[in-house]
């Protein structure tokens, strides 16, 4: 991604929902709701990231997503962040990292089937035992009645193992893996040449320890795990190294910051709504749990936007949007539209169309890690319940300083048995 490095506007719009501060103080959702009453396709002049449209409701995001000629998400455009720039603004010590998300067909097409199968139904199934499992030892190491910060002895925890699970990622190293994601998924915080060589020195040494990984694995073909599945895959053979390191980075980042927000979206978000968080306690319903864990994602909305850029001049619901306009889906948005969601900003944990939330995106580019995600914050949520294991949130949340990932730093917490 090329990134150029402007001071934020001088005069504060307060429909720029693009300004990390919204984010982070959690006051995103009053403008939110204005663009969705007053403008749901609304230009924005000025911003840190340049001017940019706002799509903030449900189905026009659906209509963006199902046009990718015409909405590319192809990083010669600036990719998927309202942050990124064209190609052409990149800077010195900026390496385009080429991967999949980030591409549109027939390229993407083709880079997706090299991974797709090792999330699919039977995959995901095979994981489940050992979820369940690490998901218990997990929340048996925990105190009871004492405070700690869930994200870091939870949220990170969990996410960590799950990574190193999909990659076969040698275990007692499994914390680098969200060492290097969390530096190289960072898009705020890479503006200067100094802090650009510092990220391309991450990434040069997550792919020595991968192609290391990957020599192994070569060696002895035939297992599950992500780099194996890529390996026996056609397309790999006509990727080239960039392309690789891109993919691994996105397979890394993209399910680092997603799982460990949501996980650490239960226990804030049932703590918001303690009437919800008793239906789950007086019902364990295995269905209940899957509802409640698509309604903890579509409040949370781990990703707050994802981004396109027009290919052509064209028009969208009565808006004429020029070649290389930015437009920032706004999920989290889409999440709480009053049409489709009624009272979205309350968590109901069996709310009936719950699993009609935009968390994972929708159309060609709908999350391929979902299912294995779905079922890690479903383990968890039927762990807790099995040990009659409630959290409550001791204080306000530290919060990502970010318009993209949206998510919890720390979070004092303290576990109590009802
Ligand atoms: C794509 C969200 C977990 C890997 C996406 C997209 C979203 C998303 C919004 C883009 C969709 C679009 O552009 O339409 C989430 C959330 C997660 C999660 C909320 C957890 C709660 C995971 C996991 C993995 C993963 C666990 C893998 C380990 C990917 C990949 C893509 C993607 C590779 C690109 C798909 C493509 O371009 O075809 N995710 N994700 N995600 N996600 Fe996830």
């Amino acid at each position: 991604m090329a990134t150029v490095i402007r001071e934020a506007p001088e005069t504060v719009n307060p429909l720029d929902v693009s300004r990390a501060e919204l984010w982070r103080e959690d006051r995103w959702q009053e403008p939110m709701r204005r663009l969705r009453a007053e403008s749901p396709i609304h230009y924005c002049e000025d911003s840190k990231f340049g001017p940019y449209w706002s799509v903030t409701t449900y189905k026009p995001i659906q209509h963006v997503e199902a046009l990718p000629k015409i909405f590319s998400s192809s990083w010669e455009y600036g990719g998927i962040t309202v942050a990124g720039d064209g190609v052409e603004h990149l800077q010195e010590g900026e390496v385009p990292m080429p991967m999949f998300i980030a591409m549109d067909p027939p390229q993407h097409t083709a880079q997706r089937r090299t991974v797709a199968p090792a999330f699919g139904p039977s995959e995901t199934e095979r994981m489940r035992a050992d979820t369940l499992k690490r998901t218990s030892d997990v929340l048996d190491s925990l105190p009871v009645g004492e405070p700690f910060d869930w994200v870091e002895k939870l949220s990170i925890e969990l996410t960590t193992q799950m990574l190193a699970i999909l990659f076969d990622f040698p275990w007692e190293e499994r914390h680098k893996l969200t060492a290097w994601s969390d530096a190289l998924g960072d898009i705020e915080s890479f503006n200067t040449a100094e802090e650009r060589q510092q990220r391309l020195a991450i990434a040069y040494e997550m792919g020595a320890a991968f192609k290391e990984l990957w020599d192994r694995k070569a060696q002895n073909p035939g297992q599950h795990d992500l780099i194996s599945i890529m390996l026996q895959s056609d397309a790999m053979s006509h990727m080239s190294h960039e392309e690789f390191m891109g993919n691994l980075i996105l397979l890394i980042v993209g399910g680092n910051d997603t799982t460990r927000n949501s996980m650490s979206a239960y226990a804030y978000g049932l703590h918001q709504f303690p009437e919800e968080r008793a239906k789950l306690e007086a019902n364990h319903d295995p269905d209940l749990a899957v509802n409640a864990m698509h309604e903890i994602l579509r409040w949370q909305t781990p990703l707050a936007h994802m981004r396109r850029t027009a290919t052509e001049d064209t028009e969208l619901f009565g808006h004429q949007i020029r070649k290389r306009d930015k437009i920032a889906l706004w999920y989290a948005s889409a999440n709480r539209d009053e049409s489709v969601f009624p009272d979205g900003d309350r968590i109901i944990v069996d709310r009936e169309n719950a699993r009609r939330h935009l968390a994972f995106g929708y159309g060609i580019h709908r999350c391929v890690g979902a299912r294995v995600a779905e079922l890690q914050l479903t383990a968890l949520i039927s762990e807790m319940q099995k040990r009659r294991l409630r959290v409550n949130v001791l204080a306000e949340p530290e919060r990502v300083n970010a318009c993209f990932v949206h998510g919890y730093r720390h979070m004092q917490v303290e576990l109590e048995r009802y």
